[in-house]
């Protein structure tokens, strides 16, 4: 894992909107497609911020942009106030001029009988798509990236999980207190994380400074489910100072 240690989480955003936005024009001189896979919660809402001023202010066009979302919370409705749908809409996608039909979320609407080879067909797209040019990811305190919570295994792919109690505890704040808060939810897998081409992990603050070091300098393990993207051959994890003040 590379790490680049950065003064603030505007320094480090900008520095992984320049990637995405220089392989966009890059992409898009060759007319080819270039396929992101995006992440909720509040480490990337920066970078976001700076692909909406991109647009707004240096007319990049994501009209060849396509994504897939990491994950969504099973049982939601679209409009949930909390569904990543909504949170992807409200915070990227309304604001930029990527096309409907490119934009990829999983369902957590997908009937309990159907979500196995619902997550089978999100897979085959991410496939038929190309692949995954770039990844980008946050972290959770249990060490998730998506929704792979402690257990989950290096080759996993799209399925349906159980969250773990600490990220539901964490989710609490959002949603009207814990029980609220959805037991499951629809994931890509650490499988489908890995085979992307490039992953940028994300983390700000001190919260995160302990599980930070952990994923970058622990045996890789499921417990951990971030150590993994020690075997990943181009992962990048962009930190704040405080973030990274646990790592040796
Ligand atoms: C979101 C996701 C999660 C978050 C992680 C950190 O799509 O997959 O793994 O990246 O829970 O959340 P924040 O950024 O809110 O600290």
């Amino acid at each position: 894992i590379n790490t680049v240690i950065c003064r603030d989480a505007v320094e480090a955003s900008e520095q992984v909107a320049r990637e995405i936005i220089d392989l966009i024009r890059k992409r898009s001189e060759e007319s080819k497609p270039v396929v992101l896979g995006l992440a909720t919660g509040s480490t990337p809402l920066l970078l976001y911020k700076r692909l909406i001023q991109a647009h707004r202010d240096e007319g990049l066009s994501f009209k060849n942009v396509i994504t897939f979302n990491l994950d969504e919370y099973y049982g939601l409705e679209r409009e949930h106030p909390e569904s990543y749908w909504k949170f992807m809409h409200d915070q990227l996608f309304d604001h930029i001029d990527i096309p409907a039909e490119n934009i990829n979320l999983p369902d957590g609407r997908v009937p309990r009988d159907e979500v196995f080879a619902y997550c089978q067909n999100y897979e085959k797209q991410i496939e038929e798509a190309g692949g995954l040019d770039i990844q980008i990811l946050g972290i959770g305190r249990t060490g998730h990236i998506g929704f792979n919570e402690p257990g989950s295994s290096e080759d996993s792919l799209t399925r349906m999980v159980t969250l773990d109690h600490l990220t539901r505890k964490d989710a609490a704040r959002d949603f009207q207190g814990e029980n609220a808060v959805p037991r499951n939810a629809i994931t890509m897998g650490i499988g489908t994380i890995l085979k992307a081409e490039k992953i940028y992990l994300m983390a700000w603050g001190q919260a995160k400074a302990e599980i930070i070091s952990k994923a970058v300098e622990a045996e890789p393990t499921g417990v951990l489910p971030a150590s993994f993207l020690q075997l990943h051959k181009n992962a990048t994890f962009y930190i704040d100072r405080a973030a990274a003040s646990e790592l040796t």
